[in-house]
Formats: structure tokens, C-alpha cells, sequence
């Protein structure tokens, strides 16, 4: 392979299989400059997990420390909206380092605890049977849009205190806010569109919550306004980070989840025998075998060494979960899908003081999907045509799913 082929992260075959082209630059060098793009590409499982809890020296900040235009490119004149999604995404928990990562952190982390969360599970695991009640009659899906992508917004919706009629307008801008990940050049205009559309969503229920709050997570959020924790842009900002973070992250981990079972008969059998036992174990090695985020970003602040390269103060850094996931050195006969993988330390929510706030929410949804799917569903099929992935190096995302079954 020439070097350019090995820094083109978005050639086709590079979307379509991340894995074989991951392997290739972790097993050359884990720690890569990608002369493309002009960034670090970190592969290795252990030089991932010492980055990651190495947080004085690599930044989170990556939108307000780094410039550069959108690319896939958009169309020029759409070109003044770039700013309006940077300033938006700016403010936003996960781009925040410490001191205010932690004092933000810190007030909504109260309502994701897993012993919280797992009080979630009797809504969760009906809203599921509701929407497959309503699908199974049909005899086909696209996983995508029936199942995946309407089941995170309701849940998010009931935990934000969302009136239930507006259900339908949340999933309109959490579906223009994909568009962040994708490759059309007119994308900026629906995302743009979606980011205005949560805000002023927003607006009035952060101010009523403020007033009287309830036990909801925008209370939680107004109520950080009122300790002088966020500004009201944040609390805003942030209302649409919580309701979106598990839209695309979930719909992708069901998705992926469910092809893997498809291309591994024998593993969705022995899911089969016991859903309600296998289920967690197998969530984790969907999480595990095909990631729904396959990377993100740091900035170096810092002049600093890691897997015998010199990294600069100010260099953009992705780390690459779908490598390190299938890090030899960590995980045996990596590119085994083996739903009885134990332990399986895999990255897909990173690690550090970022790791995923959603983690428990997340792994109750894929449990309840893969359970309920396995105990009403003998074997699924793909239909249509061949299956395509979104050209993003951020996210591991089908464009579609559709499947029959026999039940
Ligand atoms: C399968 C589903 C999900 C996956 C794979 C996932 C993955 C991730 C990853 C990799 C990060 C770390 C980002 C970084 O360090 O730069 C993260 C952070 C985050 N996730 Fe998730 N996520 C999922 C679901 C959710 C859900 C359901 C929510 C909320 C309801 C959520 C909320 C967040 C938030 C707020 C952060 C930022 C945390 C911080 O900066 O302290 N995620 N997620």
C-alpha cells in the first residue's frame, strides 16, 4: 500500500470495512501521522486507554482549538453555517476540559448512575414490545427507521419530561441533526435547521423548568443555571446534546448489532436459548465487534511521547475505537464475533473523565432490543440491495437496514 492509500480515511473499501485497513496501520505503527489529513491516528488498544486517561495533556476543546473547513466539502455558500454548528457544538459537555468538564459533569451525572437507570428498564423494555408489536405484522423492516431510530428519542424524550405529542418533532430534528455525519454538500442547511429547531425547543421548557422544577433532566439542567454552573446557552446547548448523543450512538449499535447477528447465524441461535441471560453479554460484544462511534478527536496541550512518536502541543489527534478494539495484544481471535466474549474491555465509550455519560442507558436499550428481538424472531434476512455506510470517520453508520424474518 502506498502512503496516501494509508491516510485516505475516507476511501470507499476504508467505509465500507474499517477493520482490515485499521489493522494494517495499527500493526505499522499505532501511533501514525495521517500526512492527509494532517492529524495523529492512534490505533493501539493501550496507547488509546493512556491517552485517554491522560486528560491534562490532551484536550477536549477540539472545535474552539482547531479551524479548517467541513469534509467532506459543502457547498461554498453554505460555508457561513459551519460557524453557527461550531459555536454550537463549542458549548457542548463533551468539548468542555477541567475545571468546568467536571463541575458540569459532576450535576447531571447524579441522573445516569446505573442503579438510576436501571429503574428505566420496565418503560424501556415495553416501549420495545410497543414498537415491534406494531412492525411485526408487516413481515419486513428497515431496521433503521422502524425500530433503531424511533426507540432512543422516546426514551430520551420521557427522561427530559417532553410532552408526548411532541414526540414526532423531536425525531424531525434529532433526523436533520444526522446530517452532521454525513456527505451531501448541501448537508449543512437540514443540520442547521435542526440545531436552531432544538434550541428554540428548548427555550420555553428550560425557562418553566427553571421556575418549577421537576424530576426531569431539563430541571436538572436549569437548575445548574440557576448554581451559575452553565450560561443559558449551555443549558440549551446541552438539552440538545442529551436528547441527540444516544439518537445516532444507539441506532448505530442496534443496527450493526443486528448484521453481525445476521452474518453469524450460529451466534444469534445461541442468543436464542436464553435472551434474557445472553443479552448483556451479547450487547457487549456488538458494542465490541462493530462500534457505533469508530473514533474521535483530541488536541495535544502539550509537547508530549506516546508509542515512541513525538506528538505536538497544539496537533490534532483521533483515537480509533474500531482499532483498538481489535487489538490482538488484548482481545484473543479479534475478528471473532462471540456474543460469551469475557472480559471484554472494549472502548466504545472511550475511557476517562469524557467516557460516555449514556453508558448504562445504551447498554439497557441494546439489551432490551436484542433480547426481545431474539425471543420473538427465529432468523432475519437481508433484502434490497448492497448495504452502505455513511462516509464518516466518526460514526459506523448503515444508511439503511431491511430485513424479513421467519418468526
Ligand atoms: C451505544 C450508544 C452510545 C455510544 C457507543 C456512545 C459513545 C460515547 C463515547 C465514545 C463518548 C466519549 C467521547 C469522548 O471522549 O470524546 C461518549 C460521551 C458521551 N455520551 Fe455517549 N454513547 C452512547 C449513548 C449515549 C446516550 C444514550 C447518551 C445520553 C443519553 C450519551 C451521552 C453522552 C455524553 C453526554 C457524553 C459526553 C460525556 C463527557 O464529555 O463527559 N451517550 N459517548
Amino acid at each position: 500500500m502506498t502512503v496516501v492509500d494509508l491516510d485516505d480515511l475516507f476511501a470507499e473499501e476504508v467505509i465500507a470495512d474499517p477493520y482490515g485497513y485499521f489493522a494494517r496501520l495499527r500493526e505499522r505503527s499505532p501511533v501514525h501521522w495521517n500526512e492527509r489529513f494532517g492529524l495523529w491516528i492512534v490505533s493501539g488498544h493501550a496507547e488509546v486507554v493512556w491517552l485517554l486517561r491522560h486528560h491534562e495533556l490532551f484536550s477536549s476543546a477540539v472545535i474552539r482549538t482547531t479551524s479548517g473547513p467541513p469534509y467532506p466539502p459543502v457547498d461554498p455558500e453554505d460555508l457561513p453555517l459551519f460557524d453557527e454548528i461550531r459555536s454550537f457544538r463549542a458549548d457542548q459537555l463533551v468539548e468542555q476540559d477541567r475545571p468546568e468538564h467536571l463541575r458540569m459533569r459532576g450535576l447531571v451525572h447524579q441522573y445516569f448512575t446505573p442503579q438510576a437507570i436501571e429503574g428505566w428498564r420496565p418503560f424501556v423494555r415495553a416501549a420495545v414490545a410497543d414498537l415491534l408489536d406494531d412492525i411485526q405484522p408487516r413481515g419486513s423492516m428497515d431496521v433503521m427507521t422502524d425500530l433503531a431510530a424511533a426507540l432512543p428519542v422516546q426514551i430520551i424524550g420521557e427522561m427530559m419530561g417532553v410532552p408526548r405529542e411532541d414526540r414526532g418533532h423531536l425525531r424531525e430534528m434529532a433526523d436533520q441533526i444526522l446530517y452532521i455525519n454525513r456527505g451531501e454538500p448541501y448537508r449543512l442547511r437540514p443540520l442547521v435547521e435542526g440545531v436552531r429547531g432544538i434550541l428554540e425547543y428548548a427555550e420555553p421548557l428550560a425557562r418553566e423548568r427553571a421556575e418549577r422544577p421537576g424530576d426531569d433532566l431539563i430541571s436538572l439542567l436549569a437548575q445548574g443555571e440557576r448554581a451559575g454552573v452553565f450560561t443559558h446557552n449551555q443549558v440549551l446547548v446541552n438539552t440538545g446534546l442529551l436528547l441527540f448523543a444516544g439518537h445516532e450512538t444507539t441506532m448505530n449499535l442496534i443496527c450493526n448489532g443486528l448484521l453481525a447477528f445476521m452474518r453469524h447465524p450460529e451466534q444469534w441461535r445461541r442468543l436464542r436459548l436464553d435472551p434474557a441471560e445472553a443479552a448483556r453479554l451479547a450487547t457487549e460484544e456488538c458494542l465490541r465487534f462493530d462500534p457505533p462511534v469508530k473514533s474521535t478527536q483530541r488536541v495535544a496541550t502539550q509537547d508530549v511521547e506516546l508509542g515512541g512518536r513525538l506528538i505536538r502541543a497544539g496537533d490534532r489527534i483521533r483515537w480509533i475505537i474500531a482499532a483498538a478494539n481489535r487489538d490482538p495484544a488484548v482481545f484473543p481471535d479479534p475478528d471473532r464475533f462471540d456474543i460469551g466474549r469475557q472480559p471484554n474491555p472494549h472502548l466504545s465509550f472511550g475511557a476517562g473523565i469524557h467516557y460516555c455519560l449514556g453508558v448504562a442507558l445504551a447498554r439497557l436499550e441494546g439489551q432490551e432490543v436484542f433480547r426481545a428481538l431474539a425471543e420473538r424472531f427465529e432468523a432475519f434476512e437481508l433484502t434490497g440491495a448492497r448495504l452502505k455506510y455513511q462516509p464518516s470517520v466518526q460514526f459506523r453508520s448503515l444508511e439503511s437496514l431491511p430485513v424479513t424474518w421467519s418468526a
